[in-house]
């Protein structure tokens, strides 16, 4: 089974460039309640490292390119994110690393819910323990 589930959006391209639209419960599969981006990334850093309990997102990188890790606790997947018209889904109970970060990349993330600490699980032990009966 492959994790990274990938969402190709139709890009609207003419003589002056291409405009890409992103619908809620369309173009990707939730409403969203938040977006944020990642920018100005330093060398050699990894963020992420986390899963969540309850919360899915699609994670785009609209400039420049990263790397992203996907981890089920059972099996790890990287794929590079570098295209502006595709996105990665990123279901709950997945553990996360972004790196490989290029100097323009910036990184569009829609989220299914608010921002909630208390759905973070920050601990890689305590996430294989989350997982380990699927
Ligand atoms: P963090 O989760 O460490 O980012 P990443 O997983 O991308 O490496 O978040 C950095 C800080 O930003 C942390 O103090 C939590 C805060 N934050 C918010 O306040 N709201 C948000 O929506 C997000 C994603 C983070």
């Amino acid at each position: 089974m492959t994790i990274a589930k990938w969402i190709n959006f139709s890009s609207i391209d003419d003589s002056r460039g291409s405009l890409i639209a992103i619908e809620a419960n369309k173009t990707i599969p939730f409403e969203i309640k938040r977006i944020y981006y990642l920018y100005g990334n330093k060398d050699n850093v990894t963020r992420g490292m986390h899963a969540h309990k309850n919360l899915t997102q699609v994670i785009i990188s609209i400039s420049g390119s990263c790397k992203i890790s996907l981890d089920n606790g059972h099996t790890k997947e990287n794929v590079l994110l570098k295209n502006p018209d595709r996105g990665i889904l990123v279901e709950n109970f997945i553990w996360r690393e972004m790196s490989d970060f290029s100097a323009n990349c910036v990184l569009l993330v829609l989220a299914s819910e608010l921002y909630d600490e208390s759905d973070y699980i920050r601990d890689y032990n305590l996430f294989k323990k989350f997982v380990e009966h699927d």
